[in-house]
Parts: C-alpha cells; structure tokens; sequence
C-alpha cells in the first residue's frame, strides 16, 4: 500500500498541524509577508490620517473663500459708493460708474489681461472720475458750454484723482491711481493732465479713455442727449490714432455689441439711447 496516507512507509514525512503551522510561520516567505502586511497597516492608517487631514484643510480653504468672496464684495461695494459720492448731485453718474467696471473689463479683457487683471480694472476703473469730488457742483452740472477757467477746473479731476489714490499698497488702487491720471490723455498728444501720447498712455488708460467716451456719448448727461450707439460708434471710430489708440478702437469697432449687451443689462429701458436727440452744444463745432 506504499504512498497511502498514514502508511508506515510516509510516517517520516508526515507532520503534526502543530508541526506544519510551526514551520509555516517562521519560514522566510511568511516573515516577509508579516513584514509586508504590517506595512499596509501602517500605511492605511496614514491615509486615514491624510485624508481626516484634507477634509480639515478643504473645510478651512471654504471659510477663507467665503471670507474672502465677502471681503471682495464689501470692498467692491465701498468703492462704488465712494465712486458715487464723488459725483453725488448727478443721479445718472451711479449708473455710469457701474457701466465703467464692466466695459473695462471687458475691453481690456478682449486686449489680452489676464484674468486676474481684469478682475482688478473692474473694481478699479469706476473711480476714474473720484477727483471730481473737487469739482464744483455748479460746473458739473451746467448744461452749456464750459468757460475756459471752468473747463480747467475739469482737468483737474484727473490729478486731484491721482492724489486722492496716491501711496497705497493695494493692486487695485494703484491702478485705479494710474486710470485716474490718464483716462484723459490722447493717442496724438493734445490730452490732459500732461499731453502723453502713444503708448507713453498706459494701456488701462487708453482703455478706460475709449470706454468713458463711449458711455458718456450713449448716456443722457446735464449737459446733453443720449445719442444712439451707431452716433457714439462713428465719433469713436473718426476719432481713430487722433484721440485713441488705433487698434484699441479696431476692438472696441469689433466687440461693441459685447459692451452694448452690458449696457442693456445695467440700464433702466427709458435711459437707453434713442433716435430722439439733439448734439449737445459741446459736440457741435
Ligand atoms: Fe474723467
Ligand atoms: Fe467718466
């Protein structure tokens, strides 16, 4: 019967359970398997401890984003009402400033900013005119033309602007700072306060100078009519590398029906420009 079990002949080779779970235990194979288990043990108890980790550290990242949304937005809105007190008198000026956010923005979007920057213009470009809280109500509301002093009263919104902004750390008002003292200047050197031209005009400048333009010529003012968008649109473009950058307007010519879409969205029906006007006694020549 050789080669059954329990026969005499295989007793030899037999082990015990005892004998077998012995061996099977110190051999090399189930050390290196302890080894190997012990270390998932380890390191699955680490990933708990990473992810009880990430869950604190995503619920953190949330309060400082709602706290920064919440900071954003109180400090958008601070702007704006300093915007609008600049011009308090003039009811439709709340409009204009919140209509001066959103087409810089979005012009100096299309110009190639990133949108980091853009995000800024958009807070910094309703206080291009901040400086004429120094302007008296009289002249900024006067509806005829503006004498020669009165007129160099205006300028000097822009650097009075400029002053109002000056010495600060933020992003934002440095460049509401850099708006304030160019919006006015001209591509062919015949602007205010210091007759740059070209590209000595920063950018955002340029920008907020075509857009600004653009919003006054479309908006019902003290001193005149709103005029129809096709109106503004031609002024802009025959004032092409005289007043503004050429290829600035080339963009703005190209993307109008962007800016025309923020209008709409920003304005009470009755405010939008009709065919009923009549040029202003300061666009007559
Ligand atoms: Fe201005
Ligand atoms: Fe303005």
């Amino acid at each position: 019967m050789a080669g059954r079990k329990g026969s005499s002949e295989n007793a030899g080779y037999q082990s015990s359970p005892s004998a077998l779970r012995k061996k099977s235990t110190t051999s090399p194979s189930y050390r290196n398997y302890q080894k190997l288990q012990k270390r998932v043990d380890e390191l699955e108890a680490r990933n708990q401890d990473l992810e009880k980790m990430l869950r604190k550290v995503s619920g953190e990242l949330d309060a400082l984003k709602a706290r920064n949304a919440e900071m954003l937005s109180s400090y958008a809105l601070t702007v704006y009402r300093l915007a609008v007190a600049s011009e308090y008198m003039d009811k439709s000026i709340r409009r204009h400033i919140m209509r001066m956010g959103k087409y810089s923005a979005a012009l100096a979007s299309i110009a190639g900013f990133s949108s980091e920057d853009v995000a800024a213009i958009e807070l910094a470009a309703p206080m291009h005119d901040i400086g004429k809280a120094a302007v008296p109500n009289e002249i900024l509301m006067k509806t005829g033309r503006l004498s020669v002093d009165e007129f160099a009263l205006v300028k000097l919104h822009t650097v009075t602007g400029g002053n109002m902004l000056a010495d600060s750390d933020s992003k934002t008002l440095n460049l509401a700072r850099k708006i304030a003292l160019t919006h006015h200047e001209k591509w062919n050197g015949t602007g205010y306060p210091v007759g740059l031209k070209k590209t000595k005009i920063p950018l955002i400048g340029r920008i907020v100078g075509i857009v600004d333009t653009f919003d006054v010529l479309t908006s019902p003012r003290p001193h005149k009519d709103a005029y129809p968008i096709e109106v503004a649109v031609d002024i802009i473009c025959d004032s092409r590398g005289k007043q503004f950058d050429p290829s600035l307007v080339d963009c703005f010519h190209d993307n109008v029906d962007t800016l025309i879409r923020i209008k709409a969205g920003i304005d009470r029906p009755e405010n939008l420009p009709t065919y009923n006007f009549v040029f202003s006694e300061r666009d007559r020549n």
